[in-house]
């Protein structure tokens, strides 16, 4: 029996955390197929496209996971593509109960499908779109907690808040002598 699974999120942006649970996904399913949700939010960082394609290529070698997007209800997406199981990833006992929830509710809708809990690398627990998001519309660094495609699509996107981060580290790393200088430079 070929067992295929449905790996569902958002992943704006796709993080190191979601890259993780996706290989460790591939090991144990015949397929895998990660499916962006098309309209869970208002204003999403990543188009649907930016994310398909990110996607596609942090898989690229693993060949027996593919990349989806889907509309509605999970369950329904997934028995279209005869998935007999809804992968999920839990980092802590914070992501239990809200994806204990969806499971049961995905359970009464579609009793034939399973949902499988996954734990990422506990390097990744703290991990999540959302944090890297703020992170990076901030400035700030986020080396390390997505791939490296996807820190490039985040500068590119963020550049001016890059830009005013990397000025203040600068001119932080000046020493006193230097700065004090610039002041009298700007004073004269
Ligand atoms: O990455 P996310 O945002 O935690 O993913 C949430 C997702 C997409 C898995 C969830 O919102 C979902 O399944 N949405 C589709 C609509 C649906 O089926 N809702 C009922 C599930 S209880």
């Amino acid at each position: 029996m070929q067992r295929v699974a449905i790996y569902p999120g958002s992943f704006d942006p796709p993080t190191n955390g979601h890259l993780d649970l996706i290989e460790r996904g591939a090991k144990i399913f015949e397929e895998l197929v990660v499916a962006i949700l098309r309209n869970s939010e208002k204003s999403p960082m990543f188009s649907v496209a930016e994310r398909l394609e990110m996607l596609r290529q942090l898989t690229a070698d693993l060949k027996n996971v593919r990349i989806d997007t889907f509309d509605g209800l999970t369950v329904e997406y997934a028995k279209s593509i005869e998935a007999t199981c809804i992968l999920r990833g839990i980092r802590a006992i914070s992501d239990y109960e809200y994806e204990l929830q969806m499971a049961l509710m995905n359970r009464k809708l579609e009793p034939t499908l399973e949902t499988v809990f996954m734990m990422p690398a506990d390097k990744y627990s703290y991990v999540s779109s959302r944090l890297v998001r703020e992170v990076a519309q901030a400035g700030g660094p986020v080396k390390g907690l997505v791939p490296e495609i996807v820190e490039k699509k985040l500068r590119e996107k963020l550049e001016p808040a890059y830009r005013f981060h990397d000025e203040i580290h600068r001119v932080e790393q000046e020493s006193p002598a230097a700065r004090e200088k610039k002041k009298r430079k700007k004073r004269a």
